[in-house]
């Protein structure tokens, strides 16, 4: 029996890295994954490595920070599965600029996908979750949510937004049976960090950093996004976990 038999999930920016970690993981503990990104080949990789190993998904190209596209995605994968009883609000963007250096273009396009993304996904899910008694949402996050970080001001910015925007949207649909937690990865793996981890001086000093001392792997995260959408953490909301091998407890 898998752990997310019977529900349906969105996972947003799962054409590769984490994301797609993630749709690989549900659909492997039995749930239909609805794949979204903006790279229409990537989702259309996994949707058929999803498949082709006995599960079921459908793709889509999504872009979050377009509310159209969520109201199309939505009524598209209803239309598919019936439902939706999970939403992985995973799509993010980083950049890597101090505050006087950033551009308002840069600025509004960051909000925009890490933030605005993640409230459109929820004003639309929430209420086919209503409907259907409940359901679980993760928001995914970042150790830049968690505390200040040197160079990458527009990012910390909608990263911190998001831990909280998480927190009011428990609070506020707690009696309805939805669960909103956030997840706080560190320094992972993935083709967000590919470019940053060829630096060696770089690389080593996120290991020195880390109590546990390595780099995360995508993996990582999907077994805490798991749990936080399986029904194994139904009396967890509005927590904010952090997968990041301790580096936030210093
Ligand atoms: N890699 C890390 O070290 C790290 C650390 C902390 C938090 N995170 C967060 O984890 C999440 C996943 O990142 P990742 O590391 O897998 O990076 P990634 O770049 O591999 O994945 C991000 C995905 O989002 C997609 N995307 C970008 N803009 C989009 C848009 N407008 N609409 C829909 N999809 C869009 C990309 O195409 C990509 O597939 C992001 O929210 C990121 O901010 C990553």
């Amino acid at each position: 029996m898998g752990r997310l038999d019977q529900k349906v999930a969105i996972i947003t920016g799962a054409g590769g890295g984490q994301g797609k970690a993630e749709a690989l993981l549900f659909a492997q503990e039995g749930a239909k994954v609805i794949v979204t990104d903006v790279q229409e080949v990537k989702v259309k990789e996994v949707v058929d490595e999803i498949n082709a190993n006995g599960g079921d998904a459908i793709g889509f190209f999504h872009d979050v920070s377009l509310e159209d596209n969520w109201i199309q995605v939505v009524k598209d994968g209803v239309e598919k599965y019936g439902k939706i009883d999970i939403l992985v609000n995973n799509a993010g963007i980083a950049t890597e600029t101090k505050l006087i250096d950033s551009t308002i273009e840069e600025w509004n396009k960051v909000l925009a996908i890490n933030l605005t993304g993640t409230f459109l996904g929820m004003k639309h899910v929430i209420p086919l979750m209503i409907e259907n008694g409940g359901g679980s949402i993760i928001n995914i996050s970042s150790i830049a949510g968690l505390t200040g970080g040197s160079g990458a001001s527009s990012y910390t910015a909608s990263k911190g937004a998001v831990r909280l925007l998480t927190k009011a949207t428990a609070i506020d649909y707690a009696k309805q049976n939805i669960r909103v937690n956030s997840v706080h990865p560190g320094y992972i793996e993935t083709p967000m960090t590919e470019e940053m981890f060829k630096d060696e001086q770089m690389t080593s000093w996120f290991r020195a950093n880390t109590p546990l001392p390595r780099l995360g792997k995508p993996l990582d995260i999907a077994y805490g996004v798991l749990y936080l959408a399986s029904d194994e953490s139904n009396f967890v909301t509005g927590i904010e976990l952090p997968i990041e091998g301790g580096y936030s407890a210093q």
